[in-house]
C-alpha cells in the first residue's frame, strides 16, 4: 500500500511522511532525494543529465549514498537545492527517477513523499495527501532549520515555487483525489494523526 504526499517546500512533508511511517512501521521514500542526489553527481562531475539519472544507484535510508558515497549533507545545501529544482524540469530526467521510484514502492507499505507521486509516480495510491502552508509559516521553518533570516528563504522559495508549478512536465499541483491539508499553525503529530486516521480508514 502507498500513501502519497505531495506539496510545496516548508509545508512540512517530511517531517510528516517520516513520522507517518514509523507509526504505521512502513518505509519511507523521500523522492526529492533522489533529484539532489543527481543534482549534485552532475554539479561534481558534470555530464549528461539523462545518462545519469538513468545510470545513478542512490540508496535511502538513515542516510543518503549515491554510488556509494554518503551524500546525506551534501544534498541539503542551497546550491544543491537550486540545482535540482532545475533538474527537476528535465523531462528525461524525471521519466528515469519515476522508473526508480515505482520500481521501489511495487512492493509493501510505503509513505512516499514528493510532488507528483499522487499524480505520476503512483496514482493508484490508497491515499493521497496534499499538505500545504503559508508561504510565511514555510519560510519560517525552513529558515530554522537553515539558520538563516526567513525573509530571505521566502524570496528564494517564491522562485522555486513558480518554477516547481509552472515547468511544463508533472508540475506541482493536487490530484482530483488528493485530500488537502493545511499544517499552519498545527503540530506534526496532528496532522499525523489526521492521516493515520485516513490510512486506517483506506486499508
Ligand atoms: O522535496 P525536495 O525539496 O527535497 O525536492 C528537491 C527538488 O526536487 C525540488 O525542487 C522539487 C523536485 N522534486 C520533484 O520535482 N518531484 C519530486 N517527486 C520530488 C522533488
Amino acid at each position: 500500500m502507498v500513501v502519497a504526499i505531495d506539496g510545496p517546500v516548508g509545508a512540512g512533508k517530511s517531517t510528516v511522511a517520516r513520522l507517518l511511517a514509523r507509526e504505521l512501521g512502513w518505509t519511507y521514500l523521500d523522492s526529492g532525494a533522489m533529484y539532489r542526489a543527481v543534482a549534485l553527481s552532475l554539479l561534481e562531475r558534470g555530464g549528461s543529465a539523462s545518462e545519469r539519472a538513468k545510470e545513478i544507484e542512490i540508496e535511502l535510508g538513515e542516510r543518503v549514498t549515491a554510488d556509494g558515497h554518503d551524500v546525506t549533507e551534501a544534498i541539503r545545501t542551497q546550491e544543491a537545492s537550486e540545482a535540482a529544482s532545475r533538474l527537476a524540469t528535465n523531462q528525461a530526467v524525471r521519466a528515469a527517477l519515476v522508473a526508480k521510484q515505482r520500481e521501489l514502492l511495487a512492493a509493501g507499505d510505503w509513505v512516499a513523499e514528493g510532488r507528483d507521486i499522487g499524480t505520476v509516480v503512483a496514482p493508484d495510491a490508497a491515499v493521497k495527501v496534499f499538505l500545504t502552508a503559508s508561504p510565511e509559516e514555510r519560510a519560517r521553518r525552513r529558515a530554522e532549520e537553515l539558520g538563516t533570516d526567513w525573509r530571505v528563504v521566502l524570496q528564494d522559495q517564491t522562485l522555486r515555487d513558480e518554477r516547481d508549478r509552472a515547468r511544463e512536465h508533472s508540475p506541482l499541483r493536487a490530484a482530483e483525489d488528493a485530500i488537502e491539508l493545511d499544517s499552519t499553525g498545527r503540530t506534526s503529530e496532528d496532522v499525523v494523526h489526521q492521516i493515520a486516521k485516513l490510512v486506517r480508514q483506506a486499508g
